[in-house]
């Protein structure tokens, strides 16, 4: 489904590592004993069967609603982003007569009115998406469409609602048990930037219409291994190596990583795999920033940057040849164009895309940049799900590397709740004192 190319990844700063050294066999220990404890779900899909009966049972009630508005945010929303932007591009043509999929991940008041005011509840489907069932965020904006559904819909509102949150606990789930409304499981030790090819990310898929199945299929073949992986198989995966050239990067100072997607309809994975990576590995001072980048647009933006600015950057470059062959490339330049463009003559437009992305790797190279090419076989969905579940992987690895926990997010916490406190939520009065130290502070 995809290979990575380490041709031009061990230069600059960066020595090429002896995978037999360097944490390997702890972390295919740890692989093991966390996969059997259940810990690692992301990887192990256990809840894959049970969710595929759930999507077969759900999917004819909700491809009856023209609209699906997704409330959800960070984990909870980038997945289905990601994909729908990759495998529903139709949303954003002219000719599209519907679905629809709306993604409030934001507290984007104007974007929410216009909803409210333009769909017709009766036509549309709300899912609220938090696995800890308590977002502010999130909640804010169920607490408004709910409203706006049962003025629209009187007592039948419940049936216009589907929740995708913890299986036991949070308030969303006290939610679906009062109101009789239908709710999917968020599994446990599934954190939200892991959770796209759970509920989180297949509701909104199946909606779309998108082969869900192939996506997880995809995933599952890259991660299911590591559960009961040697040492020695581990040092031939993927997802270790690419941790591994990860960790080396920022041990030599380097503290960016580029995500460049020579995919355009994958242009949306750099966010997803931002949130994953940075969230994930930003802590105790270490990590590396995640930089999404776009080829070819971010050649006329960012890469300059790329090639002459600071030397610490490294890059992982995801492209397929496929985009550049067959009808995929899309039509011939045609024989009438000017001379001085007469070599694109009898060329495919796709063909212009290939060449771009190797003159851009090329110049990253003789730029000292480190590159690690992720070639994807094809723009499908299986190709997706191997790319997006190796990464995944690879992320829990890097961080286990970084002698960090790749799982939490603790530091996100405080911004919110200083935000609670600022609106006067009881319980926040540490809070509360710190925002007036934070507002007397002046210049
Ligand atoms: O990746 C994560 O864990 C976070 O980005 C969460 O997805 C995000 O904070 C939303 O949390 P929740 O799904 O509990 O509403």
């Amino acid at each position: 489904m995809y290979s990575l190319d380490f041709s031009h990844a061990w230069i600059g700063r960066v020595a090429r590592p002896d995978y037999a050294e360097g944490g390997l066999a702890e972390t295919s220990a740890k692989l093991r004993r966390e996969c059997k404890e259940g810990r690692l779900p992301a990887l192990t899909m256990p809840y894959a069967g049970a969710l595929e009966r759930q999507l077969a049972e759900l999917e004819p009630r909700l491809r009856a609603f023209r609209h699906m508005v997704v409330l959800g945010i960070g984990g909870s929303a980038l997945g289905a982003r990601a994909l729908q932007k990759a495998f529903f591009p139709e949303q954003d043509r002219p000719e599209h007569k519907g679905p629809w999929l709306w993604i409030a991940d934001n507290i984007d008041a104007p974007s929410l009115s216009a909803w409210m005011s333009s769909l017709n509840p009766a036509e549309t489907v709300v899912v609220g998406i938090s696995k800890s069932g308590g977002t502010i965020e999130t909640l804010s904006q169920y607490f408004l469409m709910r409203d706006w559904l049962k003025k629209g819909l009187g007592a039948r509102w419940h049936e216009h609602v589907i929740l995708v949150t913890d299986e036991k606990k949070g308030y969303l789930r006290e939610e679906a048990a009062r109101e009789n409304i239908t709710a999917l499981p968020v599994p446990d030790n599934l954190g939200g930037r892991y959770s796209v090819f759970s509920a989180v990310g297949m509701v909104p898929a199946m909606f779309m219409g998108i082969a869900w199945r192939d996506l997880m299929r995809g995933s599952y073949a890259v991660t299911s291994p590591l559960a009961d992986i040697t040492p020695e198989e581990l040092a031939q995966h993927p997802s270790w190596k690419m941790a591994a050239w990860a960790y080396r990067l920022w041990v030599q100072g380097y503290s960016q990583l580029i995500f460049f997607s020579y995919i355009p309809a994958w242009a949306s994975l750099g966010a997803w795999f931002s949130q994953l990576w940075a969230e994930s590995l930003g802590k105790n001072g270490r990590g590396t920033m995640p930089l999404p980048a776009v080829g070819v647009t971010d050649q006329h933006s960012l890469q300059q940057m790329f090639l002459d600015g600071p030397k610490d950057k490294g890059c992982l470059l995801l492209t397929s040849p496929a985009l550049s062959q067959g009808d995929a490339a899309g039509p011939y330049f045609p024989e009438g164009i000017p001379d001085k463009w007469s070599w694109l003559r009898g060329r495919r437009f796709g063909e212009l895309l290939d060449a771009e992305c190797l003159g851009t790797s090329a110049a990253l190279v003789k730029n000292e940049v480190p590159l690690l090419r992720l070639v994807a076989e094809n723009a499908g969905c299986e190709a997706a799900g191997s790319v997006m579940g190796m990464c995944m992987a690879a992320t829990l690895m890097a961080g286990w590397l970084l002698d960090i926990n790749p799982v939490d997010q603790p530091a996100v916490e405080l911004g919110k709740r200083l935000a609670c406190a600022r609106l006067g939520a009881s319980g926040y009065e540490a809070e509360e004192a710190m925002l007036a130290s934070f507002m007397k502070t002046s210049a």
